[in-house]
């Protein structure tokens, strides 16, 4: 476990369904079109001061191969200067020198190598990733920004889980955009009261 205050957020955008991407890993639908009059806006500046507050990303290789697609189009890298770990067993195109690629253990990884280094570690997908990150009891918060549409099918938030995963709800928000952001502590963790019976 954790030696040091470091904190695992797991964080995506998803349809109301429950979905990231659609089957093929398209994200088209992300651009929705909608206005909730009671919404906050989105403040550029606490945004771009928040995102300072991020310390790495650890993601799988699909949304890395998504991320790269993405700054392929024109539409930039999403993840800053900030050193980003892809999780891959395979031999990937390193385009800058903030990525580092890791296979293996992802626990030992985790607790070992991250958390002693890093204090805010966000997840930032896929859905596999996110289930494994889960499984092994790593996440400490789960970050779920729903947006205002429905995909049908496609990759879930999360691969499977093997039990349930108590959490307490620790901020709502909603935008004029549409999009409501969940933030849960996971139980059990940090301080947070863990599952007694249900
Ligand atoms: N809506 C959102 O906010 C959001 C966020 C992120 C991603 N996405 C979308 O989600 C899709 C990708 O999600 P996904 O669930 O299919 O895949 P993913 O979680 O991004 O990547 C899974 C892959 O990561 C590698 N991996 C995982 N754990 C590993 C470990 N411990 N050691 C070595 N390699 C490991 C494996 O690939 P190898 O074969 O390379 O070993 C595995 O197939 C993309 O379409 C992306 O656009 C959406």
């Amino acid at each position: 476990m954790a030696t040091t205050d470091s904190r695992v957020t797991i964080h995506m955008v998803a349809s109301l369904d429950g979905f990231i991407a659609r089957k093929d890993g398209s994200v088209d639908w992300l651009e929705t079109a909608d206005e909730f009059e009671d919404g906050d806006t989105m403040d550029p500046e606490f945004v771009a001061a928040f995102l300072k507050t991020i310390d790495c990303y650890v993601m799988g290789s699909r949304t890395y191969e998504t991320a790269l697609n993405f700054e392929a189009k024109g539409l930039g890298w999403a993840y800053g200067d900030k050193p980003t770990f892809v999780l891959t067993s395979r031999d990937l195109p390193r385009t800058r020198d903030t990525v580092e690629f890791y296979s293996g253990d992802l626990a030992q990884f985790v607790n070992e190598r991250l958390r002693p280094t890093f204090r805010s570690i966000w997840f930032v997908g896929g859905g596999v990733v996110s289930g494994e990150c889960l499984r092994l009891g790593l996440a400490d918060e789960v970050r779920y920004s729903i947006l205002p549409i429905l995909v049908g099918d496609g990759i879930p938030f999360f691969d499977k889980l093997d039990r349930d995963i108590a959490l307490h709800l620790s901020e709502v928000k909603a935008y004029k955009s549409g999009m409501v952001a969940l933030s849960y502590d996971v139980r059990g963790h940090q301080g947070v009261p863990g599952k007694t019976t249900t």
